[in-house]
């Protein structure tokens, strides 16, 4: 998400972590800001917009710090604004802190410090930190941290200076990366790699519950309890390039890595400690949705993939209509809308030209709007009366792919909530639906490990021109989304078909050139998709199944398997799309396409 840099040493210190910044820029951010240590003081500098701007703010203004920490913003909580932006510090200004990640809890220790005095100048979660600090500081700068972040549930990848402490630059993790650059007589820390690479090539990565303290001519770590540990001391052989992407290749394939991150962060925050969906999420009075008596999704490409699994979710236990339409067609189409109506608006950027236009049909009609959006401060999300921010971070790769996995987890959750207060769910059902939520992000994690087969695939089909994936239910929406990650990257003909519409036209073109992509991961249609496969197989296209584990069926009638590890059949697009994402990656690879930047297409489609 957000990029965090700092330096101690001999050199100027402002320079330094704005020059790091900036290697961090391709990462997309909305605000920036610098903490310097300059006469026993610490200074802070935040602009909202380019680091360019930070950068012409600070030019020249701190030569003799020579302790400092930067930082760039990707607004989670809180609008994209100045006093959003980080460093944060305490009351007195004597702590000062960057983070990367949320602090899960961070709304009651807020209102606990406001009790005690505390004042708060920003709208962000990690403000409580400094001011926690503050209040355990009895001396010890490195004991007050250690205290104050085992008050903090949620991830965190925190940097703090302190006036208390000239000569040190304090560091932590907990689910969010941290590096420290070691050099000679100066250290560097930050969020990612590349940030440290012209400065160093041996850095310590830390680990989960890790807490630093560096020195001109030292690195001290030790665990939350104070206890030491040694980390190993590596050497970055990638190139700059490289190294942006995190050593991949591509965005594209860190991208589909991130994905178990991109589950648990978007979770994060949103259960309550019974397991229950926090109903808060939804921002509508259980009296607006009580009186809800229809609902659309409105979406475009992948976003709307994410809406049809909505609809097959949510209808079938909301007992009301829920459709889910392209915003290109709905926007023009009149819909029946009225103000009972619930239009939800799914996009990653939030900037989407037609689900912009969709979003003011829907409040000209007089229908209440929620936005699933992952850009905050985006158009979207600041239009929608509602918004549930899908915190998968930025996505850069124009193919979205923890962007959708994010919008699925948003749209469960979502779901949930909205049953619970139409009491179509018992608490029972929905605490079990969220521990399986909450077992995705492993789930997902053993899919990928399986990516060798996925590369004998595509290795086997690299020649193949004509992809047709199949499914029922919500295997069909997934095989939606299979087919255009395919199109979109890899430029092969692709296309997604309800496995039952085969004989009614489609079956005409299947040959032994074509390759079928069968999804056969719904138990409840596996014996309907069976006889779907055998059609296709009968006239002897190649069969590649997708299947849950414990089917021993749909294998026999297939040329090539994908097992995926089974959770209930509503969970499964989230493990089923990973293998389609990894293939069409892949088939694109050894084409040698441009894979994070496709042929005639852009990440934000701001025109109509
Ligand atoms: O930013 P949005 O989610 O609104 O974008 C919608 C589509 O343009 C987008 O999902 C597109 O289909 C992706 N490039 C597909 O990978």
């Amino acid at each position: 998400m957000c990029g965090i840099t700092g330096y101690i040493g001999k050199r100027e210190a402002v320079r330094v972590v704005v020059d790091q910044l900036r290697r961090l820029e391709y990462r997309g951010y909305d605000s920036a800001g610098v903490a310097a240590r300059v006469d026993g003081r610490i200074d802070v500098v935040k602009s909202e917009g380019k680091i360019a701007r930070l950068a012409m703010m600070v030019d020249g203004a701190f030569p003799e710090a020579r302790v400092a920490l930067a930082h760039t913003r990707w607004a989670t909580h809180g609008r994209p604004s100045t006093p959003n932006a980080h460093p944060h510090g305490d009351c007195s200004g004597q702590f000062v802190i960057a983070h990367n990640g949320i602090i899960e809890n961070y709304l009651e220790l807020r209102e606990q410090l406001s009790e005690r005095g505390h004042r708060f100048q920003s709208e962000t979660d990690t403000e409580v930190l400094p001011h926690l600090v503050e209040e355990r500081f009895r001396g010890c700068v490195e004991t007050a941290l250690r205290e104050a972040l085992r008050e903090v549930r949620g991830s965190y990848a925190v940097v703090m200076v302190s006036s208390h402490a000239p000569d040190a630059l304090f560091a932590a993790r907990q689910d969010s990366p941290l590096v420290i650059g070691l050099g000679e007589g100066e250290q560097f820390i930050a969020s990612d790699i590349p940030a440290v690479l012209p400065y160093t090539r041996r850095v310590i990565v830390l680990e989960d519950g890790d807490l630093a303290v560096l020195r001109e001519n030292e690195v001290r770590i030790t665990r939350l309890d104070g206890s030491p540990v040694q980390r190993p001391i590596l050497e970055v052989t990638w190139d700059a390039a490289a190294a942006e992407k995190g050593g991949y290749a591509h965005f594209m394939r860190k991208e589909i890595d991130d994905q178990p991150a991109a589950i648990r962060d978007t979770m994060r925050g949103r259960i309550t400690a019974e397991g229950a969906v926090d109903p808060r999420i939804l921002g509508m009075s259980a009296e607006r949705i009580r009186a809800l008596n229809r609902i659309y999704l409105v979406a475009c490409g992948t976003a709307y993939h994410a809406g049809l699994v909505a609809k097959h979710f949510w209808e079938r236990r909301l007992g009301i209509p829920v459709e889910a339409d392209l915003a290109s067609e709905f926007r023009y189409r009149d819909p029946a809308i009225d103000e009972n109506t619930l239009v939800v608006l799914i996009s990653q950027s939030g900037e989407t030209a037609d689900t912009r236009a969709a979003l003011r049909a829907a409040r000209a009609g007089g229908a209440a709007t929620l936005g699933i959006v992952n850009v905050v401060g985006s158009t979207l999300s600041r239009e929608a009366e509602h918004v549930f921010h899908t915190q998968a971070g930025p996505e850069i790769c124009v193919a979205s792919t923890k962007a959708y996995v994010s919008q699925l987890i948003g749209v469960y959750l979502l779901g949930l909530a909205l049953m619970r207060q139409r009491e179509r769910i018992t608490a029972a059902e929905e605490a079990a639906i969220v521990a399986d939520l909450a077992r995705l992000p492993e789930q997902v994690q053993a899919v990928l490990a399986n990516e060798d087969a996925i590369v004998r695939i595509a290795e086997r089909f690299a020649g193949c021109r004509d992809f047709f994936f199949l499914g029922r239910g919500l295997d069909y929406c997934v095989a939606m989304e299979g087919a255009l990650k395919l199109k979109e990257i890899s430029y092969i003909h692709s296309e997604a078909l309800a496995a039952g519409e085969m004989k009614h036209g489609t079956l005409a073109l299947v040959t032994q050139d074509v390759c079928t992509l069968c999804l056969a991961t719904q138990a409840r249609l596996q014996e309907k998709m069976i006889s779907n496969v055998k059609e296709v197989k009968a006239r002897d296209a190649t069969v590649i199944s997708l299947v849950r584990a414990g089917d021993t069926e749909t294998p026999k009638v297939s040329d090539y398997v994908i097992e995926l590890p089974a959770t209930r059949d509503e969970l499964m697009p989230v493990l089923a799309i990973v293998p389609l994402q990894l293939l069409a990656y892949h088939l694109a690879r050894i084409l040698e396409r441009e894979i994070d930047q496709p042929r005639n297409l852009a990440k934000s489609v701001t025109v109509e």
